[in-house]
């Protein structure tokens, strides 16, 4: 064995992969992607998406990490040499990811404290954008592409939360992402469930849940739709971004997968679920209040968070404060969490790769990754976050799942070992639903997904932007990520850990 470092307890690592899993894209992602694709028709996919992809892939993540022991590109390079590049690909998304994901926690952590007053006013949405983040269109008749300066609001509390985020990876797996974890995730449940049961006992929050729960028949046929079930239930599940692999590389020789991914995938979803009916419910408040229908309340796009909720929360019957400064500070909890396992991804290849200490690991990869965040900070920063953040879960995340479940089912025909590996130490075994999901269903619509994407992308300009703009700030982002994992890949490994499949194996209780 290699001396890694493992979970105190198994309720240590389930708590880190609820962590990981529950993030900005339950709570700041899920609301603006569900009404995008058709509110309450979104609900049918999305579990489908759960069931046939989700789980069965967290499954097969979790079972790589447990049998390889490795960070992404050391379990892929374990699996077969020629893979390791997927490993490194992963590992440059979850870098873009980290890139942008800690701007967004340092909007919540700015809106948690404007929520006490609620500073925001009445103009919520010009108040984003124009007195917040300083767009540099707004503010000085720029374009997509443009930076401007570094808009002093955002970067202060960027800088509290990479250091609250690197501090914990310091101090390691088990005194630092466990023990930061089990502050954390209680917290952020009993936070959360005290703004649903709010949000559920308002005037009006029927019309909303009506809205969440109502299935449309004719939304539900357009592939647009599942499309985005699966792609949010990649990013929200962590999974096709190296951090699930990760964190199963440090558990125990005998814990268990199947009912460790099961609790992990439902989770997840529960919270999703409590996020959508906090959301639709206090968006039903919000269309009483205004006399108005329910769609009209919600605008699209990455604001919903940022500029319905505050709107919400000004209509509020009372404690507005309160439920403000909850509802941001669920945000940043929830956020942190994942960012967290989201830079471990990178550290923990670093340390493999490059036989550097854990400590040097954090500061090379976390300081880079801080570095680079500093171009969301910027007045042009939201062009380039939502370009980034729509390429890198289009072409990356869910391309990353594509390839590697083809990797491992078709190429190296791997799922009946990884099966048996996983139900030896499981306490209930999986059959055939899991390789007929990763081995045929998952492939199909991940392709399909795929070449979808490409002609939509290739026929028009996401959100209109120009198409040099788009060219650096998405394509290149994306494609950018696959040329490091093959330049990582190609690189010599400083310690003698890339040993064969088999070698390994002999080391590793089945
Ligand atoms: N799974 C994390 C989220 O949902 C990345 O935000």
């Amino acid at each position: 064995m290699n001396g890694r470092e493992q979970w105190g307890t198994r309720a240590g690592f389930i708590l880190a992969a609820i962590g990981s899993a529950v993030g900005l894209g339950n709570i700041w992602r899920f609301p603006y992607v569900a009404y995008e694709n058709g509110g309450g028709a979104f609900f049918l996919p999305y579990l489908f998406a759960l069931l046939t992809a989700g789980i069965p892939l967290l499954i097969m993540e979790f079972t790589l990490g447990h049998k390889y022991r490795g960070s992404s590109p050391l379990t892929y390079s374990r699996l077969s040499k020629k893979a390791e590049w997927i490993g490194w690909w992963q590992v440059a998304i979850s870098f873009v990811i980290a890139t942008y994901y800690a701007v967004i926690i340092a909007w919540a952590m700015s809106y948690t404290y404007f929520a006490v007053n609620q500073r925001w006013g009445d103009d919520t949405g010009g108040f984003l954008m124009g007195d917040y983040l300083q767009r540099v269109d707004i503010v000085s008749g720029g374009t997509p592409g443009d930076l401007g300066s570094i808009v002093p609001g955002v970067f202060i509390p960027l800088v509290l939360v990479w250091v609250i985020t690197l501090g914990v990876l310091f101090k390691g797996v088990k005194r630092g992402i466990e023990v930061a974890n089990r502050i954390f995730i209680p917290l952020l449940v009993i936070m959360f469930l005290l703004i649903v049961i709010r949000a559920v006992t308002l005037e009006g929050a029927m019309l909303g849940l009506d809205a969440f729960f109502k299935p449309n028949w004719s939304e539900i046929m357009t592939p647009g739709v599942w499309v985005a079930a699966y792609g949010q239930i990649f990013f929200s599940l962590s999974i096709g971004f190296a951090i699930m692999i990760t964190y199963s590389s440090y558990l125990s020789k005998k814990a268990d997968i199947n009912n460790n991914a099961f609790i992990t995938g439902f989770s997840n979803s529960s919270f999703e679920l409590l996020a959508g009916i906090g959301v639709f419910a206090a968006i039903g408040f919000m269309a009483n209040a205004s006399g108005v229908g329910v769609s009209e309340v919600a605008s699209a796009g990455i604001g919903l968070a940022f500029v319905v909720f505050p709107e919400i929360i000004n209509t509020f019957p009372g404690m507005n404060g309160f439920f403000g400064v909850l509802f941001f500070g669920s945000l940043v909890l929830a956020g942190l969490s994942s960012l967290i396992s989201i830079v471990e991804t990178f550290v923990s290849a670093f340390q493999d790769k490059f036989n550097v200490s854990r400590t040097k690991a954090v500061l090379i990869g976390g300081g880079l990754s801080a570095l680079i965040s500093l171009v969301y900070a910027t007045q042009g920063g939201l062009f380039f976050l939502d370009a980034a953040d729509y390429f890198i879960n289009q072409f990356g995340v869910a391309l990353a799942g594509l390839v590697s479940v083809l990797a491992v089912a078709w190429f190296m025909k791997k799922l009946p070992e990884l099966q048996s590996h996983a139900n030896g130490v499981s306490d209930f075994r999986t059959g055939l639903w899991w390789k007929v999901c990763l081995g045929v269903i998952t492939p199909v619509v991940l392709g399909y997904m795929f070449v979808q994407n490409t002609i939509e992308n290739l026929t028009s300009n996401y959100e209109g932007y120009p198409t040099s703009f788009l060219l650096y700030s998405g394509w290149g982002v994306a494609i950018g990520a696959i040329v490091i994992g093959f330049i990582f890949a190609a690189l010599k490994w400083q310690k003698n850990e890339q040993r064969s499949s088999e070698d390994q194996e002999t080391g590793v209780g089945q």
